[in-house]
Protein backbone atom coordinates (compact mmCIF):
# COMPACT_ATOMS: atom_id res chain seq x y z
CA UNK A 1 0.00 0.00 0.00
CA UNK A 2 2.77 2.34 0.98
CA UNK A 3 4.97 1.32 -2.26
CA UNK A 4 1.60 2.04 -4.15
CA UNK A 5 0.95 5.35 -2.91
CA UNK A 6 4.97 6.39 -3.30
CA UNK A 7 4.26 5.55 -6.16
CA UNK A 8 1.32 7.61 -6.95
CA UNK A 9 3.32 10.07 -5.93
CA UNK A 10 6.34 10.24 -7.82
CA UNK A 11 3.84 9.59 -10.76
CA UNK A 12 1.94 13.22 -10.17
CA UNK A 13 5.36 15.03 -9.63
CA UNK A 14 5.98 17.44 -12.59
CA UNK A 15 9.09 15.72 -14.55
CA UNK A 16 12.23 17.74 -13.94
CA UNK A 17 11.44 19.75 -17.16
CA UNK A 18 8.45 20.85 -15.80
CA UNK A 19 9.60 22.37 -13.08
CA UNK A 20 10.21 26.28 -12.65
CA UNK A 21 13.80 28.21 -12.97
CA UNK A 22 14.37 31.25 -11.94
CA UNK A 23 16.00 33.07 -14.79
CA UNK A 24 17.48 36.56 -13.03
CA UNK A 25 14.11 38.73 -13.21
CA UNK A 26 12.22 36.23 -15.41
CA UNK A 27 10.30 33.31 -13.29
CA UNK A 28 9.81 30.51 -15.48
CA UNK A 29 7.16 28.16 -14.83
CA UNK A 30 8.82 25.26 -17.45
CA UNK A 31 12.58 24.52 -18.99
CA UNK A 32 11.53 23.99 -22.57
CA UNK A 33 12.52 26.68 -24.77
CA UNK A 34 11.49 27.06 -27.99
CA UNK A 35 15.12 27.34 -30.05
CA UNK A 36 15.95 30.25 -32.38
CA UNK A 37 14.25 29.15 -35.90
CA UNK A 38 15.03 30.97 -38.85
CA UNK A 39 11.79 30.18 -41.31
CA UNK A 40 12.42 32.04 -44.18
CA UNK A 41 9.05 33.41 -44.32
CA UNK A 42 9.37 37.77 -43.56
CA UNK A 43 9.20 38.45 -46.74
CA UNK A 44 11.36 41.69 -48.07
CA UNK A 45 12.66 41.30 -44.50
CA UNK A 46 9.41 42.28 -42.74
CA UNK A 47 7.96 40.31 -40.54
CA UNK A 48 4.65 39.15 -41.36
CA UNK A 49 1.05 38.74 -39.54
CA UNK A 50 1.37 34.59 -40.04
CA UNK A 51 4.10 35.01 -37.56
CA UNK A 52 1.58 35.85 -34.83
CA UNK A 53 -0.17 32.74 -34.79
CA UNK A 54 2.96 30.45 -35.32
CA UNK A 55 4.79 32.18 -32.41
CA UNK A 56 1.61 32.44 -30.40
CA UNK A 57 1.19 28.63 -30.66
CA UNK A 58 4.47 27.71 -29.59
CA UNK A 59 3.98 30.29 -26.30
CA UNK A 60 3.35 29.04 -22.55
CA UNK A 61 2.35 31.07 -19.61
CA UNK A 62 6.25 31.23 -17.98
CA UNK A 63 7.80 29.56 -20.99
CA UNK A 64 10.95 31.21 -22.76
CA UNK A 65 10.74 31.15 -27.08
CA UNK A 66 13.61 32.21 -28.98
CA UNK A 67 12.72 34.05 -32.08
CA UNK A 68 14.31 33.39 -35.24
CA UNK A 69 17.53 35.01 -36.45
CA UNK A 70 16.97 38.81 -36.80
CA UNK A 71 19.21 40.84 -39.41
CA UNK A 72 21.09 43.84 -37.31
CA UNK A 73 21.41 45.85 -40.67
CA UNK A 74 20.75 45.98 -44.34
CA UNK A 75 24.67 43.89 -44.81
CA UNK A 76 23.45 41.35 -41.93
CA UNK A 77 21.15 38.91 -44.65
CA UNK A 78 22.40 35.72 -46.32
CA UNK A 79 19.05 33.98 -46.37
CA UNK A 80 16.13 35.31 -48.41
CA UNK A 81 13.00 36.08 -46.51
CA UNK A 82 14.23 36.23 -43.12
CA UNK A 83 13.59 39.44 -40.63
CA UNK A 84 15.22 42.42 -39.68
CA UNK A 85 15.12 45.08 -37.11
CA UNK A 86 16.65 47.85 -37.54
CA UNK A 87 13.98 49.76 -39.74
CA UNK A 88 11.04 51.04 -38.36
CA UNK A 89 8.56 49.05 -40.28
CA UNK A 90 10.15 46.17 -38.93
CA UNK A 91 10.23 47.14 -35.62
CA UNK A 92 6.36 47.53 -35.98
CA UNK A 93 5.81 44.24 -37.49
CA UNK A 94 7.20 42.69 -34.88
CA UNK A 95 5.00 44.28 -32.17
CA UNK A 96 1.72 42.19 -33.03
CA UNK A 97 3.79 38.76 -32.67
CA UNK A 98 5.56 40.24 -28.93
CA UNK A 99 1.91 40.95 -28.04
CA UNK A 100 0.22 37.81 -28.85
CA UNK A 101 3.19 36.06 -27.30
CA UNK A 102 2.42 38.52 -23.89
CA UNK A 103 -0.79 37.71 -24.18
CA UNK A 104 -0.29 34.19 -23.48
CA UNK A 105 2.23 34.76 -20.93
CA UNK A 106 5.36 34.07 -23.19
CA UNK A 107 9.19 35.64 -22.31
CA UNK A 108 9.74 36.40 -26.00
CA UNK A 109 13.76 36.94 -26.77
CA UNK A 110 15.16 38.33 -30.32
CA UNK A 111 17.85 36.82 -31.01
CA UNK A 112 19.91 39.25 -33.17
CA UNK A 113 22.21 38.08 -35.89
CA UNK A 114 24.98 39.00 -38.71
CA UNK A 115 25.74 36.61 -41.65
CA UNK A 116 28.79 37.77 -42.52
CA UNK A 117 30.19 36.08 -45.47
CA UNK A 118 27.66 33.36 -45.09
CA UNK A 119 25.61 35.68 -48.27
CA UNK A 120 26.08 36.25 -51.79
CA UNK A 121 25.80 40.32 -53.74
CA UNK A 122 22.60 39.54 -53.75
CA UNK A 123 21.67 39.72 -50.22
CA UNK A 124 23.96 42.40 -50.22
CA UNK A 125 23.21 46.58 -50.77
CA UNK A 126 24.51 47.57 -54.02
CA UNK A 127 24.99 44.43 -54.96
CA UNK A 128 28.81 44.50 -52.87
CA UNK A 129 29.98 41.78 -51.17
CA UNK A 130 29.31 40.55 -48.29
CA UNK A 131 31.70 41.38 -45.04
CA UNK A 132 33.66 39.16 -42.60
CA UNK A 133 36.41 38.98 -40.44
CA UNK A 134 38.37 37.57 -43.24
CA UNK A 135 38.63 37.68 -46.88
CA UNK A 136 38.46 33.80 -47.52
CA UNK A 137 35.03 32.93 -49.13
CA UNK A 138 33.31 29.78 -47.71
CA UNK A 139 33.46 26.60 -49.84
CA UNK A 140 30.49 24.71 -49.55
CA UNK A 141 28.36 25.48 -52.76
CA UNK A 142 24.93 24.09 -50.77
CA UNK A 143 23.25 26.42 -48.76
CA UNK A 144 20.97 25.30 -45.64
CA UNK A 145 17.54 25.39 -47.59
CA UNK A 146 19.22 23.35 -49.89
CA UNK A 147 19.52 25.81 -52.49
CA UNK A 148 23.22 25.30 -54.50
CA UNK A 149 25.06 28.43 -53.71
CA UNK A 150 28.27 30.09 -54.97
CA UNK A 151 29.46 31.77 -52.16
CA UNK A 152 32.02 34.85 -53.05
CA UNK A 153 35.27 36.18 -51.59
CA UNK A 154 33.53 38.84 -48.49
CA UNK A 155 35.78 41.90 -47.94
CA UNK A 156 37.56 41.79 -44.82
CA UNK A 157 36.39 44.77 -42.64
CA UNK A 158 38.76 46.88 -41.08
CA UNK A 159 39.26 47.13 -37.75
CA UNK A 160 37.67 50.82 -37.60
CA UNK A 161 35.24 49.90 -39.40
CA UNK A 162 34.28 47.40 -36.09
CA UNK A 163 32.54 50.18 -33.98
CA UNK A 164 29.77 50.25 -36.72
CA UNK A 165 28.96 46.98 -36.71
CA UNK A 166 28.85 46.72 -32.51
CA UNK A 167 26.82 50.03 -33.05
CA UNK A 168 24.17 48.21 -35.41
CA UNK A 169 23.39 45.43 -32.96
CA UNK A 170 23.42 47.61 -30.11
CA UNK A 171 20.58 49.63 -32.13
CA UNK A 172 19.00 46.03 -32.73
CA UNK A 173 18.88 45.71 -29.40
CA UNK A 174 17.20 48.90 -28.80
CA UNK A 175 14.81 48.04 -31.20
CA UNK A 176 13.84 45.06 -29.72
CA UNK A 177 13.00 46.77 -26.99
CA UNK A 178 10.68 49.30 -28.67
CA UNK A 179 8.97 46.28 -30.31
CA UNK A 180 8.16 44.90 -26.82
CA UNK A 181 10.77 41.91 -26.34
CA UNK A 182 11.67 40.86 -23.37
CA UNK A 183 15.68 40.43 -24.02
CA UNK A 184 17.98 40.06 -27.12
CA UNK A 185 20.08 36.47 -27.82
CA UNK A 186 23.07 37.51 -29.08
CA UNK A 187 23.30 35.07 -31.81
CA UNK A 188 27.49 34.03 -31.80
CA UNK A 189 27.87 30.35 -33.34
CA UNK A 190 26.92 28.70 -36.62
CA UNK A 191 30.03 30.27 -38.65
CA UNK A 192 27.89 33.66 -38.77
CA UNK A 193 29.77 37.13 -38.49
CA UNK A 194 30.38 36.42 -34.62
CA UNK A 195 31.69 33.21 -35.11
CA UNK A 196 33.84 34.29 -38.33
CA UNK A 197 36.00 36.11 -35.86
CA UNK A 198 35.82 33.68 -32.70
CA UNK A 199 37.56 30.42 -34.71
CA UNK A 200 40.74 30.60 -35.50
CA UNK A 201 40.30 28.10 -38.60
CA UNK A 202 38.23 31.23 -39.95
CA UNK A 203 39.54 34.39 -38.03
CA UNK A 204 43.22 35.19 -40.21
CA UNK A 205 43.68 39.01 -38.82
CA UNK A 206 47.27 40.53 -37.91
CA UNK A 207 44.91 42.89 -35.78
CA UNK A 208 43.52 43.59 -32.58
CA UNK A 209 40.97 41.52 -33.68
CA UNK A 210 42.76 38.43 -34.60
CA UNK A 211 45.81 36.01 -32.97
CA UNK A 212 45.11 35.61 -29.42
CA UNK A 213 42.05 34.46 -27.98
CA UNK A 214 41.63 37.60 -26.24
CA UNK A 215 41.65 39.42 -29.88
CA UNK A 216 39.55 36.75 -31.37
CA UNK A 217 36.96 37.35 -28.64
CA UNK A 218 37.37 41.18 -28.38
CA UNK A 219 34.63 41.55 -30.90
CA UNK A 220 31.81 39.07 -29.51
CA UNK A 221 32.78 41.03 -26.25
CA UNK A 222 32.47 44.62 -27.37
CA UNK A 223 29.15 43.52 -28.87
CA UNK A 224 27.79 41.85 -25.06
CA UNK A 225 29.61 45.50 -23.77
CA UNK A 226 27.39 47.64 -25.92
CA UNK A 227 24.19 45.18 -25.91
CA UNK A 228 24.21 44.78 -21.81
CA UNK A 229 24.81 49.09 -21.39
CA UNK A 230 21.70 49.79 -23.81
CA UNK A 231 18.96 47.69 -22.76
CA UNK A 232 20.71 46.13 -19.39
CA UNK A 233 22.79 43.05 -18.52
CA UNK A 234 19.45 40.99 -17.60
CA UNK A 235 17.73 41.09 -20.66
CA UNK A 236 20.71 39.95 -22.78
CA UNK A 237 21.66 36.24 -23.81
CA UNK A 238 24.10 34.89 -26.14
CA UNK A 239 24.26 31.44 -28.13
CA UNK A 240 27.56 30.06 -29.05
CA UNK A 241 29.30 26.74 -30.64
CA UNK A 242 32.31 26.67 -29.80
CA UNK A 243 32.74 22.98 -30.57
CA UNK A 244 30.91 22.40 -33.82
CA UNK A 245 31.56 23.16 -37.50
CA UNK A 246 28.45 24.63 -39.00
CA UNK A 247 29.69 26.85 -41.57
CA UNK A 248 32.46 25.59 -41.56
CA UNK A 249 33.27 27.33 -38.34
CA UNK A 250 36.03 25.36 -36.60
CA UNK A 251 38.61 26.11 -33.89
CA UNK A 252 41.26 24.01 -33.01
CA UNK A 253 40.92 24.49 -29.36
CA UNK A 254 37.28 24.66 -28.71
CA UNK A 255 37.44 24.22 -25.13
CA UNK A 256 39.98 26.92 -24.67
CA UNK A 257 37.46 29.16 -26.80
CA UNK A 258 34.38 28.40 -24.88
CA UNK A 259 36.14 28.49 -21.34
CA UNK A 260 36.83 32.08 -22.32
CA UNK A 261 34.04 33.37 -23.40
CA UNK A 262 32.03 31.48 -20.34
CA UNK A 263 34.60 33.44 -17.97
CA UNK A 264 34.47 36.91 -19.76
CA UNK A 265 30.42 36.68 -19.67
CA UNK A 266 30.21 35.31 -16.32
CA UNK A 267 31.14 39.45 -15.27
CA UNK A 268 27.98 40.28 -16.82
CA UNK A 269 25.29 38.61 -15.29
CA UNK A 270 23.48 37.77 -18.74
CA UNK A 271 19.93 36.54 -18.50
CA UNK A 272 21.43 33.40 -19.80
CA UNK A 273 24.15 31.27 -22.10
CA UNK A 274 22.91 29.51 -24.89
CA UNK A 275 25.40 26.48 -25.39
CA UNK A 276 25.17 24.12 -28.60
CA UNK A 277 26.13 20.58 -28.10
CA UNK A 278 29.26 19.23 -29.50
CA UNK A 279 27.24 15.86 -31.07
CA UNK A 280 25.97 18.54 -33.62
CA UNK A 281 29.09 18.93 -34.94
CA UNK A 282 28.05 18.13 -38.55
CA UNK A 283 24.59 20.02 -39.45
CA UNK A 284 21.71 18.53 -37.81
CA UNK A 285 23.30 15.00 -37.31
CA UNK A 286 23.72 13.72 -33.52
CA UNK A 287 27.24 11.80 -34.02
CA UNK A 288 29.12 10.36 -31.33
CA UNK A 289 31.63 13.10 -30.43
CA UNK A 290 34.54 13.35 -27.13
CA UNK A 291 33.84 16.92 -26.30
CA UNK A 292 30.92 17.55 -23.59
CA UNK A 293 29.13 21.05 -22.64
CA UNK A 294 30.59 19.96 -18.68
CA UNK A 295 33.02 22.07 -18.17
CA UNK A 296 31.25 25.44 -19.94
CA UNK A 297 28.43 24.51 -17.76
CA UNK A 298 30.40 24.32 -14.34
CA UNK A 299 32.34 27.40 -15.34
CA UNK A 300 29.21 29.36 -16.29
CA UNK A 301 27.86 31.17 -13.27
CA UNK A 302 24.11 31.91 -14.79
CA UNK A 303 21.42 30.47 -16.58
CA UNK A 304 22.76 27.49 -18.72
CA UNK A 305 20.74 26.63 -21.64
CA UNK A 306 21.86 23.91 -23.76
CA UNK A 307 20.39 22.52 -27.18
CA UNK A 308 20.98 20.03 -29.99
CA UNK A 309 19.56 16.79 -30.36
CA UNK A 310 17.84 16.85 -27.07
CA UNK A 311 14.36 14.67 -26.71
CA UNK A 312 11.85 14.40 -23.46
CA UNK A 313 14.01 11.84 -21.65
CA UNK A 314 17.54 13.25 -22.33
CA UNK A 315 16.31 16.55 -21.31
CA UNK A 316 14.96 15.04 -18.40
CA UNK A 317 17.92 13.28 -17.81
CA UNK A 318 20.15 16.37 -18.29
CA UNK A 319 18.02 18.24 -15.99
CA UNK A 320 18.29 16.28 -13.19
CA UNK A 321 22.26 16.05 -13.76
CA UNK A 322 22.25 19.30 -13.65
CA UNK A 323 23.87 19.19 -16.80
CA UNK A 324 21.73 22.30 -17.78
CA UNK A 325 19.07 24.51 -16.32
CA UNK A 326 17.16 24.77 -19.83
CA UNK A 327 16.85 22.96 -22.78
CA UNK A 328 16.08 24.63 -26.05
CA UNK A 329 14.24 22.40 -28.36
CA UNK A 330 14.59 22.98 -32.36
CA UNK A 331 12.89 20.78 -34.95
CA UNK A 332 10.35 19.06 -32.55
CA UNK A 333 8.81 22.37 -31.50
CA UNK A 334 8.68 23.46 -34.90
CA UNK A 335 6.55 20.37 -35.51
CA UNK A 336 4.75 20.06 -32.41
CA UNK A 337 3.16 23.30 -30.79
CA UNK A 338 2.19 22.09 -27.91
CA UNK A 339 5.43 20.72 -27.02
CA UNK A 340 5.59 21.00 -23.64
CA UNK A 341 1.98 19.50 -22.65
CA UNK A 342 3.09 16.60 -24.89
CA UNK A 343 6.12 16.23 -22.92
CA UNK A 344 4.13 16.53 -19.93
CA UNK A 345 1.42 13.73 -20.79
CA UNK A 346 4.20 11.75 -22.77
CA UNK A 347 2.72 11.40 -25.58
CA UNK A 348 3.98 10.62 -29.49
CA UNK A 349 5.13 13.73 -31.13
CA UNK A 350 4.49 14.96 -34.72
CA UNK A 351 7.14 14.16 -37.31
CA UNK A 352 8.85 17.00 -38.54
CA UNK A 353 8.90 17.74 -42.34
CA UNK A 354 12.70 19.01 -43.62
CA UNK A 355 11.23 20.34 -46.95
CA UNK A 356 9.15 22.58 -45.54
CA UNK A 357 11.57 24.01 -43.18
CA UNK A 358 12.40 26.82 -44.49
CA UNK A 359 9.85 27.35 -48.11
CA UNK A 360 7.74 30.67 -47.62
CA UNK A 361 4.31 29.30 -47.42
CA UNK A 362 2.46 31.12 -44.70
CA UNK A 363 0.99 28.08 -43.61
CA UNK A 364 2.00 24.88 -44.86
CA UNK A 365 4.80 23.59 -42.25
CA UNK A 366 4.24 26.56 -40.55
CA UNK A 367 1.25 26.90 -38.62
CA UNK A 368 -0.46 23.96 -39.74
CA UNK A 369 1.45 21.07 -37.41
CA UNK A 370 -2.20 19.80 -35.62
CA UNK A 371 -2.01 20.35 -31.19
CA UNK A 372 -2.61 16.96 -29.27
CA UNK A 373 -6.49 16.18 -29.65
CA UNK A 374 -7.48 16.18 -25.55
CA UNK A 375 -10.73 14.54 -25.15
CA UNK A 376 -12.73 16.65 -22.66
C1 LIG B 1 14.69 25.09 -39.66
C2 LIG B 1 15.80 25.44 -38.72
C3 LIG B 1 16.16 26.77 -38.60
C4 LIG B 1 17.16 27.15 -37.69
N1 LIG B 1 17.44 28.47 -37.53
C5 LIG B 1 18.28 28.87 -36.55
C6 LIG B 1 18.44 30.25 -36.24
O1 LIG B 1 17.81 31.13 -36.83
N2 LIG B 1 19.32 30.57 -35.25
C7 LIG B 1 20.03 29.63 -34.56
O2 LIG B 1 20.81 29.97 -33.68
N3 LIG B 1 19.85 28.31 -34.80
C8 LIG B 1 18.99 27.91 -35.76
N4 LIG B 1 18.76 26.58 -35.96
C9 LIG B 1 19.35 25.60 -35.04
C10 LIG B 1 18.36 25.29 -33.90
O3 LIG B 1 18.15 26.41 -33.08
C11 LIG B 1 18.84 24.10 -33.04
O4 LIG B 1 20.06 24.43 -32.43
C12 LIG B 1 19.01 22.83 -33.88
O5 LIG B 1 17.82 22.57 -34.61
C13 LIG B 1 19.34 21.63 -33.01
O6 LIG B 1 18.31 21.43 -32.07
P1 LIG B 1 17.22 20.25 -32.25
O7 LIG B 1 18.00 18.96 -32.30
O8 LIG B 1 16.34 20.36 -31.04
O9 LIG B 1 16.50 20.49 -33.52
C14 LIG B 1 17.81 26.17 -36.90
C15 LIG B 1 17.44 24.82 -37.05
C16 LIG B 1 16.44 24.46 -37.93
C17 LIG B 1 16.03 23.02 -38.02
Amino acid sequence: MADEMNQKQEEEQPIPLLTPHQMGRFQLSHRIVLAPLTRMRSYENVPQPHDVLYYSQRATNGGLLIAEATGVSDTAQGFPHTPGIWTKEQVEAWKPIVHAVHLKGGIFFCQIWHVGRVSNYEFQPNGQAPISSTDKPMTQNIREDDVPVEYPAPRRIKAEEVPQIVNDFKQAAINAMEAGFDGVEIHASDGFLIDQFLKDTINDRTDKYGGSLENRCRFALQIVDAVCNAIGADRVGIRLAPFTDYNEAVDSNPLALGLYMVEALNKYKLAYCHMIEPRLASVFEKSKCAHSLLPLRNAYEGTFIAAGGYDREEGNKAVTQNRADLISYGRFFLANPDLPKRFELNVPLNKYDRSTFYTSDPVVGYTDYPFLEIAS
